[in-house]
């Protein structure tokens, strides 16, 4: 049985999903999703920009019946384009991300504080925008066409911009949060807020060579527990209540990575909050204004 949260807009959301960016092309997604079904997954996330949102809804639209599942039994993330901030286009593209998924009820966030082709300096007007764009999303949340609401790559600064106007505060903040980029600070200010963490990149992204997965530390901690890297990874973000969203397209790693029914030590969880290094893998929010 998959281990949940519980948002704060009451619903409840699997500890592991499914990470899609770069995962392209109808019928790989369509083995990929499937292999997820059978391992366990029941939430996914896309964004408009990973320009697979259609063929995520074909794959799901055909599988879920051979499952045994409803669209309500599954957790969809998407993310409008950093071009669509604002009022107007933040709503027109939630509808299109709508149709292109063909599913109800998906989470939708506000993927980046900056808007597109605005210099990342210009504080007011990206602050401006982005508060605009957050408005219809809060509509949307009310008419209960979606089940949550969130922002992603919100620093502590962008959240706080956001809660001096916000009436629906964001539901979950997807973010960069592994043992090397521990943002103690922005946790501990969602925490208080009741914003769900969730961890993104923490593999440290599709490279050749992580070195994430590589950490001294951690293979010491997998060897010892027998389990992979991958999975003391991803169970440091679980055991603190962080969701996780692996992206693999390799069927055992997909099954692996939802297989996090162990606990690490106190010692383990110190050890590895410890190591950080404030080695970013994604990109950095924090210029943006
Ligand atoms: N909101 C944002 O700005 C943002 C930014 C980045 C990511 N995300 C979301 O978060 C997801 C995950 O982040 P990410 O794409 O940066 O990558 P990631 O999950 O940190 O790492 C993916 C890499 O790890 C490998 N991998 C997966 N499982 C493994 C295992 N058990 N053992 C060894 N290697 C393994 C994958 O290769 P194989 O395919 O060979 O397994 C792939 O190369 C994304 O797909 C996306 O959905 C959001």
């Amino acid at each position: 049985m998959q281990q949940v949260t519980t948002l704060a807009s009451g619903v409840c959301m699997p500890l592991v999903g499914l990470g899609t960016y770069k995962t392209r092309g109808k019928d790989l997604i369509h083995s990929v999703v499937k292999a997820a079904l059978q391992a366990g997954y029941r939430a996914f996330d896309t964004a408009a920009v990973y320009r697979n949102e259609t063929e995520i809804g074909d794959a799901l639209k055909q599988l879920l019946p051979e499952f045994g599942l409803e669209r309500e039994d599954v957790f969809i993330t998407s993310k409008l384009s950093p071009q669509d901030h604002g009022f107007e286009r933040s709503l027109q593209a939630f509808l299109f991300s709508l149709s292109n998924l063909q599913l109800t009820y998906p989470t939708v966030f506000i993927p980046w504080p900056g808007c597109r082709k605005i210099k990342l300096s210009d504080d007011a007007l990206n602050q401006y925008l982005r508060g605009q764009s957050w408005r219809p999303l809060e509509s949307i949340h009310k008419s209960g066409k979606v089940r949550a609401i969130g922002v992603s790559n919100y620093t502590v600064g962008h959240l706080e911009d956001l809660l001096k106007t916000a009436a629906v505060v964001p539901h979950v903040n997807q973010v960069e949060y592994h043992p090397h980029y521990l943002q103690k600070g922005l946790k501990k200010f969602c925490d208080l807020k009741g914003i769900h963490l969730q961890a993104y990149s923490s593999l440290g992204t599709t490279v050749e060579v992580s070195p994430l997965l590589q950490d001294p530390t951690v293979l010491r901690i997998a060897s010892r527990l027998s389990r992979s890297p991958a999975q003391v990874l991803l169970r440091w973000a679980t055991q603190q209540g962080v969701s996780v969203l692996p992206k693999s397209t390799n069927t055992s790693h997909i099954a692996e990575n939802i297989q996090l029914g162990f606990n690490l030590t106190a010692e383990d969880l110190a050890e590895l909050s410890g190591l950080s290094t404030s080695q970013k893998y994604a990109w950095d929010p924090s210029t943006v204004h």
